[in-house]
């Protein structure tokens, strides 16, 4: 499950991260359609779940709180680690693209970056969790939290998240800025507030640019 660039066979893992309302979920999709079209073998999961005992901790997180913020982290790492044990980790070992809607970037971004958790108990927990297992590449879907927020109370689908004040929603976007700007190699930043059809191009172009996929 680790990093393995170093293995031909292993499959290739893309994450889709970003604040409220950005579109990544849409996005997502679309790309796993656009892989699959391309007859890759691909798996579409999201964060936090992707697996059944994920998708229940996931009720936990998203039904009740607030949480201590270092609890908060601890159950979305657990989540995390059942996600990656039982469904993320076999997948790319079986060579497939593994596309995730929200990953560890997002417990950095709103644990850490949002309520102030230490860096170092993301960093403890990673290391336990997954190893040396990162993304391929991670796509950063950036726009002004209130533009994201209208847009998800628009859908109607509001979570607990959500209903956080504006300046907590503006310190996970800077969050996930810092993170993208201290790992170029892995992250790239789309422009969120164009169009579906654009960021979907923009997506499609850094997977060609950075994975090479076959045409
Ligand atoms: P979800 O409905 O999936 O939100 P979205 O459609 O914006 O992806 O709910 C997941 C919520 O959990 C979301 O508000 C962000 C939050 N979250 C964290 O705070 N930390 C994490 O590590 C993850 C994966 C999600």
């Amino acid at each position: 499950m680790a990093r393995a660039a170093a293995s031909a066979d292993r499959g290739r893992f893309i994450t889709l991260e970003g604040g409220e309302g950005a579109g990544k979920s849409t996005q997502a999709r679309i790309l796993a359609e656009r892989l699959a079209e391309r007859g890759l073998p691909v798996m579409l999961t999201r964060e936090p779940g992707g697996a059944p005992g994920a998708e229940a901790v996931r009720g936990v997180l998203l039904g009740a709180g607030p949480w201590d913020g270092v609890a908060e982290c601890m159950l979305h790492f657990a989540a995390r680690r059942e996600h990656v044990a039982r469904s993320v980790g076999p997948a790319l070992h079986a060579g497939m693209w593994v596309v995730c809607d929200r990953f560890a970037d997002s417990t950095l971004a709103y644990q850490c970056f949002g309520q102030g958790v230490p860096r170092s108990v993301w960093e403890a927990l990673a290391d336990v969790a997954l190893g040396s297992l990162r993304p391929d590449l991670t796509v950063l879907l950036d726009l002004p939290p209130e533009a994201g927020l209208a847009r998800a109370a628009a859908r109607g689908d509001t979570n607990r998240y959500e209903e956080l004040d504006p300046a907590f929603h503006a310190r996970v976007r800077a969050g996930f800025r810092t993170i993208a700007e201290a790992e170029p190699g892995r992250c790239v930043v789309a422009d969120a507030t164009d169009s579906p059809e654009a960021v979907s191009a923009a997506i499609l172009a850094a997977v060609q640019s950075r994975l090479s996929p076959p045409p």
